[in-house]
């Protein structure tokens, strides 16, 4: 009996061998605290496990440990950071005008501002969006949705509609399209905060995010929480995949939610990874098939490394590549080359630079993981579909592939090749099935972009005119005065749905606004962008560019790594790819053509052989190695 009982002790302290942290705070969780946790079964949700940091260890999934002295800040389900102070109205409501009234309705202010159409990017393809929203999903959190579809399903019923889980979007009796309908709203759930799940007291509400904070592919390397383990083959380094039609794939599983797959031909659906939107999907599958490739070539150029080395290594190269492609080659899409460089983003030199300190905690900001919605803005809603010999069969509803992997794993050569097209344009308009069927097969009808501005009032983001301010030092006081910022036939309409400038919302801001110089995007959203960036180097001690960082890259390296770009990526692993466009997230013209894959530059592994793998007989006896 006794030493069934010591032995029952000692697996369960052998299986959390590290202190708890307060997931809140970040600090260590104080005795009181635990047995209040423990008390009310919130030991699971409200603390972290830290295990004792090793300075020289690699990044961990869970983000515990990069800050040294903070280990238990930044990891999975810590707090967001704020730009500016988050303004509610009496605690957790949305805030009101200046006058103390309601805000205009979301889905009016949507559909004033923007209008309903086809119309095609001028320069960029699908993956401008796609790739935007995947990042998103890396330090972002899509709980309220998760929450709307599965659990707070009755915000649109009468008699929940006010609930404190609920801020459902009213539609009105005049509505361009519902009005012949009996639609009159659309779901949408308050986000959850630390204090919903009783992680804290404190008065200003916390939203929770289920990703650290750090841009390490939470979505791929650490799903809800979940760790490494459930995602790892433990051989050679790989993740799990499994094969559909002779292609690797994330594989299936009893608990993964994709209820648009129709029986019995679509069977896929991700058990460790999220089953959401199509581009989300496109680059979950390709980044887990892209590690694994990492790993063969690693594993031919260092037959010796074990499965863990070879794992994190290839984690770590995988996640300084989607750090590449975002931070220089997608940025540089949207804001320029030169405006970047003044920014600081780039540099000429390419090399080394460690931003660190140790002194910041690490951050990302609510402003930062809202603004990206505006990408919505260039959804399309059709793809072009084609048989296996290359015929053009039809034009395909893109948001029908939503919650369908099962869909996307039989097509994915037509989805890979529908990302070459134009995707939508900002000019005012948006795609109208993003407008009003957003979530097809699950919710009859939703508005993505007034989805987005409400929710921008559920996070407590501050008005439009503050971050003008907090960026420029111009403080807006007319409506004229905007004429800086907005394009002049907008100005007529915000005056005719706000009643005070500073009552704008930050996103209506920004589909409004004029498009940077020698850029296209808003230049605020540039600055909310560039913002972001400064906070993941400056706070994420493990950043891919650092040599002062532990398992660095050599100079060798980071100059292979400075190669990622989206049409390497997909050169490597997309379906019935021989052929990119040299820029790839630009649409293919005359200047941009499609060139052959063995144009498109491509790292070259050789340059992390280990020299302790090398045959024994060539450090014998002084002799220099053999040239292959
Ligand atoms: C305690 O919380 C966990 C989730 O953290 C849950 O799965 C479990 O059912 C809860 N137990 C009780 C007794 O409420
Ligand atoms: C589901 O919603 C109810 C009511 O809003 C809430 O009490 C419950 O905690 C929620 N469950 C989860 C798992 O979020
Ligand atoms: C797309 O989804 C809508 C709504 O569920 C449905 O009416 C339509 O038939 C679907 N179209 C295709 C091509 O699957
Ligand atoms: C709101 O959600 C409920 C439950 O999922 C659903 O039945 C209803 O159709 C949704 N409303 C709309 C407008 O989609």
């Amino acid at each position: 009996m006794w030493l069934v009982s010591i032995v029952l002790v000692s697996l369960w302290a052998g299986s959390s061998y590290g202190v708890l942290y307060d997931a809140y705070t970040g600090e260590p969780a104080t005795k009181c605290l635990l047995s209040y946790y423990a008390k009310n079964n919130l030991t699971n949700t409200c603390a972290i496990d830290v295990k004792p940091c090793d300075p020289n260890e690699y990044s961990r999934v869970d983000g515990t440990c990069n800050n040294l002295e903070h280990p238990g800040k930044g990891t999975y389900f810590s707090p967001i950071t704020r730009i500016l102070d988050a303004c509610f109205h009496n605690g957790y409501e949305q805030r009101k005008a200046k006058s103390g009234k309601d805000l205009p309705l979301a889905r009016e202010v949507r559909v004033k501002c923007l209008g309903e159409k086809v119309s095609s990017h001028p320069l960029y393809n699908h993956n401008v969006p796609g790739f935007g929203i995947y990042m998103f999903n890396d330090i972002g959190s899509v709980h309220d949705i998760e929450n709307m579809l599965l659990n707070t399903t009755y915000c649109c019923e009468k008699e929940h509609m006010n609930d404190r889980a609920c801020t459902p979007n009213i539609v009105k009796e005049d509505d361009p399209v519902f009005r012949y309908s009996p639609i009159r709203c659309m779901n949408s759930t308050r986000p959850l905060t630390h204090q919903d799940f009783g992680c804290t007291r404190d008065k200003v509400p916390s939203i929770i995010k289920k990703a650290t904070t750090f841009f390490d592919h939470s979505q791929i390397y650490n799903v809800h929480g979940k760790g490494d383990k459930v995602i790892r083959s433990f051989i050679d380094g790989k993740l799990l995949v499994e094969e559909e039609d002779g292609k690797p794939f994330p594989p299936n599983g009893p608990t993964a939610f994709c209820p648009n797959n129709k029986a019995p031909e679509e069977t896929r659906c991700f058990e460790n990874y999220g089953n959401t939107l199509l581009p989300v999907a496109l680059y979950i599958i390709w980044f887990v098939r892209h590690h694994n490739y990492i790993c063969d070539k690693l594993k031919e150029v260092n037959p010796c490394w074990d499965d863990e080395r070879l794992f994190y290594t290839a984690r770590d190269i995988n996640t300084a590549f989607a750090n590449q492609m975002y931070f220089q080659e997608w940025y540089e899409t949207l804001q320029g080359r030169k405006n970047l460089i003044k920014a600081g983003v780039m540099t000429k030199e390419n090399g080394f630079r460690c931003l660190y300190d140790k002194n910041r905690d690490p951050e990302v900001t609510i402003e930062y993981t809202y603004v990206i919605r505006w990408f919505h803005l260039m959804q399309e809603e059709k793809a072009k579909m084609y048989d296996k010999q290359g015929n053009y069969v039809e034009d395909f509803p893109l948001f029908n592939s939503t919650f369908r992997m099962g869909l996307i794993a039989k097509n994915m050569e037509s989805f890979t090749k529908s990302t070459l097209a134009p995707c939508h344009a900002v000019d005012g308009t948006v795609a109208s099935d993003l407008a009003n069927r957003g979530l097809p097969g699950v919710q009859e009808a939703l508005d993505i972009p007034a989805g987005d501005l409400n929710k921008g009032r559920n996070f407590g983001v501050a008005p439009y005119v503050n971050y003008i301010y907090h960026f420029t030092g111009i403080k807006i006081k007319s409506f004229k005065e905007l004429a800086r910022f907005i394009q002049e036939e907008y100005i007529e309409i915000l005056e005719e749905l706000y009643e005070d400038v500073e009552d704008i919302d930050l996103m209506v801001g920004l589909w409004c606004s004029k498009m940077m110089k020698g850029g296209h995007i808003p230049e605020l959203l540039a600055y909310i962008l560039n913002d972001a960036w400064y906070r993941s180097v400056s706070s994420n001690r493990h950043w891919y560019e650092c040599d002062e960082r532990p398992h660095a890259f050599t100079e060798a390296q980071l100059k292979e790594v400075r190669k990622a770009t989206v049409s390497g990526l997909l050169c490597t692993v997309g379906d019935g790819v021989h052929e990119m466009p040299k820029k790839g997230f630009l649409k293919i013209s005359k200047k941009n053509p499609m060139v052959s894959c063995s144009r498109i530059p491509k790292i070259n592994f050789r340059v992390w052989a280990d020299d302790a793998c090398k045959p024994k007989k060539h450090q014998k006896n002084g002799k220099k190695p053999n040239k292959h």
